[in-house]
């Protein structure tokens, strides 16, 4: 059974072929960076032209590379959450596609497709797992109980952890994209008498807050003449708060349901130092494992879509033909399409 991905959720044009027996038969990504760089950000009305020029040759050319065309029998694609106009352009085509081919349509919710992403590789991650979902829009922890069961358990009550990450970059002078070249400047730098908060550290629940943390590190870049190791070692300042709370909150969470497996996903999960010290701790504290996806799997691609979409075939969970975003999608409601 073949399944077509279409991921256009945010600046990110991926299309994937997921086959339940071979496994990944192709992924082609289009990353929109060039476009978006010399606006500092995202910028949606554009990000929505891109996916409209590229999709279609980045569908034409991976049926071309491997050949098939009409053994397509699902067609995934993410209906939310994201930016709606570059939502619709991937679910008009999943949808028209569909519908001219014969074939099913499944909307799946992105964050779902990234919290099981690392399970493309990795068969031996098993549910019940606490996830630790960090991405550019979202820092959450959740209760995976099975397959489309979820209860989000934290959140971030403002900035996501990407977006900060994302913030002090720029203001460090480091081109976008961000986070990826934060923490190659953070490894560069040395333990200095910088030490930074770790927000809602002892608060009882499970929520983050990186707001406060952003304008505490945004005010000693603007009020101070730096040179790149002094940048480096805030870069490494920063990075070592942001990793520790987001570890503290997860070993919380581990505690209160008693599980022993973590998953680290989204776009922030391809953090090295995140993965060291998440490794660390579920040795030492909890004796279980920790997964987390190849980094290509880590930020957007249409490998996940297709693969979310081959286990919900797997369950005849199969969509009637309409066209569907839901810009707001909540994991907890990913049984409501
Ligand atoms: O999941 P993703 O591709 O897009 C969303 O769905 O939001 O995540 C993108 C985020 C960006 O904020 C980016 O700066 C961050 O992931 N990111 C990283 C790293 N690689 C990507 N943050 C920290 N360290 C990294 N190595
Ligand atoms: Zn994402």
């Amino acid at each position: 059974m073949k399944v077509l991905g279409i991921e256009t959720s945010c600046d990110d044009t991926g299309v994937a072929i997921y086959d339940s027996m071979q496994g990944l038969l192709i992924n082609e990504l289009y990353n929109q960076k060039k476009i978006h760089v010399r606006y500092g950000g995202i910028v949606p009305e554009l990000a929505s032209r891109e996916h409209a020029k590229k999709i279609i040759f980045l569908i034409n050319k991976i049926l071309k590379k491997i050949n098939i065309k009409k053994e397509i029998d699902l067609i995934a694609y993410t209906a939310g959450p994201g930016l709606v106009g570059s939502l619709l352009v991937g679910s008009t085509l999943a949808c028209s596609l569909g519908f001219s081919l014969d074939v099913p349509v499944l909307p799946i919710n992105h964050m779902e497709a990234h919290l099981l992403s690392p399970m493309i590789e990795n068969k031996s991650m098993k549910f019940p797992f606490i996830g630790l979902l960090v991405s550019g829009k979202h820092t959450q922890i959740i209760a995976a109980y099975k397959l489309g069961k979820y209860e989000i358990l934290g959140n971030s009550l403002d900035d996501a952890a990407g977006e900060a990450f994302d913030k002090i970059s720029k203001l460090l002078g480091l081109k976008y994209p961000n986070g990826r070249e934060l923490s190659k400047l953070a490894m560069k730098g040395v333990e200095s008498n910088l030490y930074f908060p770790r927000p809602m550290k002892n608060h009882p629940n499970l929520n983050f807050s990186f707001s406060g943390l952003k304008t505490f590190t945004s005010n000693i870049i603007k009020n101070n003449v730096l040179d790149i190791q002094q940048k480096a070692n805030i870069a490494k300042a920063f990075e070592d708060a942001v990793v520790d709370i987001l570890l503290i909150k997860t070993k919380k969470a581990l505690f209160q349901k008693g599980w022993n497996n973590l998953v680290i996903a989204g776009g922030v999960s391809a953090n090295k130092l995140l993965r060291k010290n998440a490794s660390i701790m579920m040795k030492k504290i909890f004796n279980g494992d920790v997964f987390y996806a190849s980094s290509h799997f880590c930020t957007d691609n249409g490998a996940m879509i297709a693969y979310l979409g081959s286990l919900y075939y797997k369950k005849s969970y199969i969509s009637s033909l309409e066209i569907l975003i839901k810009p707001k999608w909540s994991l907890e409601d990913v049984c409501k399409r």
